[in-house]
């Protein structure tokens, strides 16, 4: 009975993950084991180029590892029929870039994400609203890209990923452009999320706040998983 509780509580698990780039030349993850459960906040820190970005787009199925193997609730990723799916019914990413697209509005630019779902598009328009009013930014839905400032786009990202409920967030470097207030109202948010709907967040990052915030820290230092440095629950 252990072993299945056990099982359930695993959302993701990595084991000897590796991606190379240039035929094997660039090691941007080498050998990772780690394993994030159902409902926890995880900061991935790190500096610059340790692999960050790249582990977040592995377990986001964005990128097929070298070598090592990745499993979604015990179900191994090189099963899972349509990753496009997977994607959108699981996971919902804040990119370093926010990829916003230049001719939608703020709301519009946040129901893209719900393309394909089966839930109206006038009860998704509330939700999006919504989530920007908790953002603080529900007067800027219609304006477009260009006219939000860089942290109004980054907090548009993050409603956008919010928005299909998903069971994990990835997101890298989500409260980079933002001052300390608006850093806080994104995390505040996220906290929300999780106690209303058993978010897991893996959450790469520069910024100490977070850090203090997630239930655990992952240290990766060339690829690897600095073990040292990385807190276990
Ligand atoms: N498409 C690519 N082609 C070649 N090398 C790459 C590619 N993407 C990443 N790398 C290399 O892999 C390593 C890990 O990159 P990654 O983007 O994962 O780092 P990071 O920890 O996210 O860094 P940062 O904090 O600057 O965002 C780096 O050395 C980077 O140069
Ligand atoms: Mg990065």
């Amino acid at each position: 009975m252990q072993t299945q509780a056990a099982a359930v509580r695993s959302l993701v698990r990595a084991e000897g993950l590796s991606l190379a780039f240039d035929h094997g030349r660039v090691r941007a993850l080498n050998g990772v084991n780690m394993e994030v459960h159902a409902g926890e906040f995880v900061a991935l820190v790190g500096p610059s180029g340790c692999g960050k970005s790249s582990l977040l787009s592995l377990i986001g199925a964005l990128d097929q590892p070298s070598a090592g193997a990745l499993y979604f609730e015990s179900v191994p990723y090189t099963s899972i029929a349509d990753y496009s799916v997977f994607r959108r019914e699981n996971i919902g990413f804040v990119f370093q870039s926010f990829f916003l697209i230049p001719t939608l509005s703020a709301v519009e630019n946040i129901l893209v994400a719900t393309v394909g779902r089966r839930v109206s598009r006038a009860d998704y328009k509330q939700t999006a609203l919504g989530l920007l009013r908790r953002l603080g930014i529900e007067n800027r839905a219609g304006y477009f890209p260009g006219q939000l400032s860089g942290g109004e786009r980054q907090r548009v990202a993050i409603a956008r990923a919010l928005i299909n409920a998903p069971r994990m967030i990835l997101a890298d470097e989500p409260t980079g452009s933002l001052d300390s207030v608006n850093a806080a109202q994104v995390l505040d948010l996220i906290d929300e999320v999780r106690r209303e709907q058993g978010l897991t967040v893996v959450m790469a990052t520069h910024d100490p706040e977070v850090s203090v915030r997630a239930d655990r820290v992952v240290y990766l230092r060339d690829g690897r998983l600095d073990v040292s440095r990385t807190t276990h629950p």
